[in-house]
């Protein structure tokens, strides 16, 4: 049996998220019986998607891209022959914003601790950032973000950086969310998803959890 040390260090994350009173998106969680979303997938996976934040539909099952965009999420991980026990999904801000508007930045700043120990629990050699929050987040995180850097010019590209725990490579995408009312994004999305396809290493399907 493999270890389930990276389950119960996210189950420790969890724990604290649920609990999470000094964040200003709590008291917005309990009074709509909300759920924090912590992650989803494979804790041993070798590509980890982050979005940016939960929606209502997320928000009320606690599970990350569960609607809409969640949908178009799937179609794309079919293209590429990967479901979603293949990888690991996750947000930067873990609770719902309300009316689904951006992050603040003191959002971001408060949640950022608990993606990045996720980050350097499940060691991914691949992260693939899901709109331009998550990219610009990521790639300064990782000291490779250059001032005015677009998501239409880093889309689909392979960034490498250096983590803690070893080399690993950022690819850029376009939220899914861009794809829904807009059939070129949706073929520029397809065509970067292709560029994922080199890091799929044959093996055992994971296991899906929700954490
Ligand atoms: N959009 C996101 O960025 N994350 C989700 O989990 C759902 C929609």
């Amino acid at each position: 049996m493999m270890s389930t040390d990276r389950t119960e260090q996210l189950r420790a994350i969890r724990d604290e998220l649920v609990n999470l009173k000094e964040s200003p998106l709590y008291d917005y969680r309990q009074r709509n019986g909300y759920f924090p979303v912590i992650g989803q997938g494979d804790h041993y996976a070798d590509i980890m998607f982050i979005g940016e934040a939960p929606g209502k539909n997320e928000a009320e099952t606690g599970r990350p891209f569960c609607g809409a965009s969640g949908r178009v999420l799937d179609e794309l991980l079919a293209s590429i022959q990967l479901e979603r026990t293949d990888v690991y999904v996750t947000n930067i801000v873990k609770d719902r914003p309300p009316n689904n508007r951006d992050p603040l930045k003191t959002e971001i700043d408060l949640y950022a601790p608990f993606l990045e120990r996720q980050i350097g629990i499940i060691q991914p050699k691949v992260i693939a950032t899901l709109g331009r929050f998550s990219m610009e987040f990521i790639l300064r995180r990782f000291g490779a973000f250059q001032a005015n850097q677009k998501i239409s010019q880093l889309h689909g590209t392979v960034i490498k950086v250096r983590t803690a725990y070893g080399r690993a490579s950022v690819v850029p995408l376009y939220h899914p969310a861009a794809a829904l009312y807009n059939a070129s994004q949706r073929d520029t999305l397809e065509k970067d998803f292709q560029v994922l396809k080199q890091f799929i290493s044959a093996g055992e399907s994971g296991t899906m959890k929700l954490l």
